[in-house]
């Protein structure tokens, strides 16, 4: 019903993945498996709306306190997750990480601790030193090809006296662990007992890949909290810049609102993508349920190329996300001499371990959200590179 295998060209788009390679690799023109988006076209659904809104011409301010995306996103939440969300608490922010920033911020003093689970999406090391916040890792351990977290350990952070925030990524990036409501209560209570707030950040919900469900934090939540949440990741529409989230306390949310639009000066959202989301949330539901099954057969594919060449990797498809989160260890390879030859030779981006923090030394994420036709042409180059070292 939906066509995922033909390639579009995204070269001369001014596009991160493609076009802008060589910022992070240092070569240009390197067939990518990098950032997460995906190569694939909008939904039809949001094409139109966009279309509709573009035909109208006007491009004013706009809002987004109005029953058209409040009541998107609770009948999104209704239909996916079963659950009832309470639309007084849902807030609109320019992007995800914008929202935990300016959490971070309002909730932590420089020198404050923030517990992220690792390794951890890039972009949380960042937010967090450059705010002068301290990030208080809690390893995440692997055991066969499932991820659990330390308790203990998370619980030993927590308690501490300068550790204020701890920063969920749920689904997980980039394990794709999808944490069980069990975990989930036990971290919310861990966060109570502490008076550690929490900030959930759930941008990868809609990209389940297994059996497993995800549990918006809503259904565990005590205390005071915020979820940061969008349709970019799940719609692959981050470039319109727009995200949402939900803030628990009345007065958290006074200062979030203060914050956004008197101090920063963002009274507008990108009305593009309110109307994006509005169509995602309201009729996208089809394309994405078939977005995600051929996600899962690439990564089943991933596993059956890497497996067969390398049986001792024995790699699973993640829980969630389309990002392949690779374990190399038992190859025993120098992995900065692999990407030199993936680099160099196969002429093929795939992210470092090392990008994730030190937990991910060893360890490659290859992204997956591409038609088939790409990412066989990069699991062969992938392959290739490997048996260059091993050889
Ligand atoms: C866990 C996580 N959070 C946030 C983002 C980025 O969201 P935004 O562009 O809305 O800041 C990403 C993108 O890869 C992500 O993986």
């Amino acid at each position: 019903m939906f066509d995922f295998d033909t390639p579009i060209d995204r070269h001369g788009s001014w596009c991160t993945q493609w076009d802008y390679v060589a910022d992070r690799f240092g070569v240009a023109d390197l067939l990518p498996f990098t950032i997460s988006d995906m190569d694939f076209p909008i939904a039809p659904v949001i094409r139109s709306a966009l279309q509709q809104r573009l035909d109208h011409g006007v491009f004013g301010y706009s809002r987004w306190q109005h029953e058209d995306f409040l009541g998107a996103i609770t009948s999104w939440y209704q239909q996916r997750f079963a659950l009832t969300v309470d639309r007084q608490q849902i807030v609109y922010s320019p992007s995800v990480i914008y929202m935990v920033a300016r959490l971070l911020q309002l909730w932590s003093q420089p020198g404050d601790g923030v517990v992220v689970h690792t390794p951890a999406y890039d972009a949380f090391y960042q937010v967090i030193s450059t705010n002068q916040r301290q990030l208080l890792a809690s390893p995440l351990i692997k055991e066969g090809q499932q991820w659990r977290c330390d308790f203990s350990q998370l619980e030993s952070l927590l308690a501490r006296k300068d550790c204020k925030i701890l920063l969920l990524c749920s689904p997980h990036n980039p394990t794709g662990k999808v944490w069980t409501q069990e975990e989930l209560e036990t971290l919310a209570a861990c966060c109570e007992r502490h008076q550690v707030k929490v900030i959930s950040d759930e941008i990868h919900m809609d990209m389940m890949m297994g059996d497993e469900a995800h549990t918006p934090w809503q259904r565990v939540a005590r205390g005071r909290w915020a979820v940061a949440t969008s349709a970019s990741k799940s719609f692959n529409i981050p470039a319109l810049t727009g995200a949402y989230g939900f803030i628990s306390d009345e007065q958290d949310r006074q200062a979030w609102f203060r914050a956004i639009k008197q101090a920063d000066g963002l009274s507008s959202p990108a009305v593009m993508a309110v109307a994006a989301h509005i169509a995602s949330y309201r009729a996208g539901a089809p394309w994405l349920d078939a977005l995600r099954a051929y996600l899962k057969e690439n990564l089943e594919l991933i596993a059956q190329q890497l497996n067969h060449a390398f049986p001792q990797l024995d790699w699973q498809p993640p829980q969630a996300t389309y990002l392949a989160w690779i374990d190399l260890r038992p190859l025993g390879l120098d992995t900065e001499r692999l990407q030199q030859v993936l680099i160099e030779q196969q002429k093929v981006a795939i992210m470092p371990g090392e990008t994730y923090g030190a937990a991910g030394n060893g360890f490659i994420r290859l992204n997956a959200g591409c038609p088939r036709i790409k990412l066989e042409e990069g699991l062969r180059r992938l392959i290739a590179g490997i048996n260059t070292l091993m050889a």
